[in-house]
């Protein structure tokens, strides 16, 4: 329980009618205090208006907390810089969804655990075959994940913990094996099957980049790299996809279903999606001294445009994961040899939107999707898988989440209020006389 109690309320006052009501605040064992609302339509008559819920808390989580002033990430207490540094993904997933580090019998009967859920019902490839050939991963990912509930109706019961469970380690489990299905299905290769021999990310890239015809060894500087990348995406609180696999929770529906639609909202531009869009305004730009002239169409307020990869919703100062993730990146092509002359780009980029006044002021700072797809397409993935590999990285968060949201008895059905703007009330119209 977060809730440490206070004394402290903040009173408001109707200044048409004069009704005066308190309201509680709440502190957690950190970050804002929030002000406990649930009683403010009974006491005063008032809905509260806050659209895009950006001083909204929708719940009380003891998984992860950010500090976005100080730039602060943590599972479950433990910073995002130690885990991305000592701790692997595997570990890190035992550690959201369970509250506690494993112990090494711990680790290894999650691990073994996990690599026995990672291939999906025969029947499920037949799914594919349903897609177009250039049809986007996303869109598959969201298809054939929320069909996974048909195939696994001994995990449905949402109020057994033991179902919840299952069905928890099933899609930690089996998501690398849909995206690199995905893929192979987009490139006309046969699916490789999951080895349960190998490491989480290593078996990934191998169901990605192996085929029939040759042996294909994962490098480990590589595998390494999208452990750290997957760890970094892990969770984030209660962002627009974790919100949506709540809401999603709080009617009951299947986890499968939950975690489809969280898939659908990570796929967005201005979420998980912008990872794609970063690589794609950087072919754009192309050239180092195209850069400023980028920079002022995204400052630009009569266009639309933004700089991909920048600013967020949270963290202004900056974006932990991609202080890791930066370092990462310049790592990883170093030591595999590879020159991108994007990587130049992006460089620039950053340097000229750092130093101008328009993003100074507003706290714009590259966030993690900034530069993880300079390591992803290093290791050879296409601009369009790489919201898939957010999504794999991102599936412990949500159900970790979806897993706390069924077990809190202080839940209900997600259901907001609106501003009525619309017409008011009006008398049917006969169609020969409109
Ligand atoms: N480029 C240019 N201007 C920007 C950018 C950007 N990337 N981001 C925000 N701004 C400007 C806005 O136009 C606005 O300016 P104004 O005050 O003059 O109107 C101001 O900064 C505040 O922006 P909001 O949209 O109010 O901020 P919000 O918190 O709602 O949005 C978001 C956050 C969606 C991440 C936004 O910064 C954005 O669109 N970034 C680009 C997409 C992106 O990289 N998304 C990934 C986020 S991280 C993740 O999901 C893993």
């Amino acid at each position: 329980m977060t809730d440490k109690g206070s004394n402290r309320t903040i009173t408001m006052k109707d200044d048409e009618s004069g009704k005066t009501a308190s309201f509680p605040i709440m502190n957690g064992t950190a970050g804002v205090p929030v002000m406990d609302i649930r009683s403010l339509y009974k006491e005063m008559g008032v809905f509260t208006y806050d659209p895009g819920y950006t001083a909204t808390g929708s719940c009380k989580s003891e998984v992860t907390f950010i500090d976005g002033d100080e730039g602060i990430l943590l599972y479950r207490g433990y910073p995002i810089e130690q885990l991305a540094e000592k701790s692997d993904y595997m570990e890190v997933c035992y550690l959201l969804m369970f509250g506690e580090l494993p112990t090494k019998a711990q680790y290894d009967k999650f691990v073994y655990d996990i690599s026995h859920h990672n291939m999906v019902h025969d029947q499920i490839n037949n799914f594919f075959r349903g897609f177009r050939r250039d049809a986007h991963p996303m869109a598959v990912m969201c298809g054939v994940v929320g069909g996974l509930a048909a195939f696994y109706h001994d995990s449905l019961d949402i109020n057994d913990p033991r179902h919840r469970m299952v069905a928890q380690y099933r899609l930690v489990a089996k998501m690398p094996t849909i995206a690199a299905m995905a893929y192979k299905y987009t490139i006309g290769q046969p699916f490789v099957y999951p080895r349960n021999h190998m490491g989480y990310a290593e078996n990934f890239l191998h169901m990605c980049f192996s085929t029939p015809c040759e042996e294909y060894k994962v490098d480990p500087v590589i595998s390494k790299a999208l452990d750290t990348i997957f760890t970094l995406h892990a969770d984030h609180e209660q962002n627009a996809s974790a919100s949506t696999v709540r809401l999603a929770g709080s009617t009951g529906a299947n986890p499968y279903a939950c975690i489809s639609a969280g898939i659908a909202a990570l796929w967005g531009p201005s979420h998980g999606g912008a990872n794609e869009q970063v690589l794609n305004m950087l072919e754009e730009i192309g050239t180092k001294d195209k850069v400023a002239s980028m920079v002022q169409k995204a400052k630009d307020p009569d266009d639309p445009f933004r700089l991909f990869g920048f600013g967020h919703r949270v963290y202004k100062n900056f974006d932990p994961r991609a202080t890791v993730i930066s370092k990462a990146a310049h790592d990883v092509l170093n030591t595999l040899g590879i020159h991108d002359p994007l990587l130049e780009v992006a460089v620039e980029l950053e340097r000229i939107a750092l130093e101008d006044e328009y993003f100074i002021k507003r706290r714009l700072y590259p966030n993690v999707d900034f530069y993880s797809g300079f390591i992803l397409k290093a290791m050879g993935f296409p601009v369009s898988m790489f919201t898939a590999l957010f999504a794999i990285g991102r599936t412990v968060g949500w159900v970790s989440q979806w897993n706390e949201l069924i077990g809190d008895p202080e839940q209900k059905i997600n259901r907001p209020r609106q501003l009525y703007t619309g017409s008011a009330a009006r008398d049917y119209v006969n169609i020969g006389q409109r």
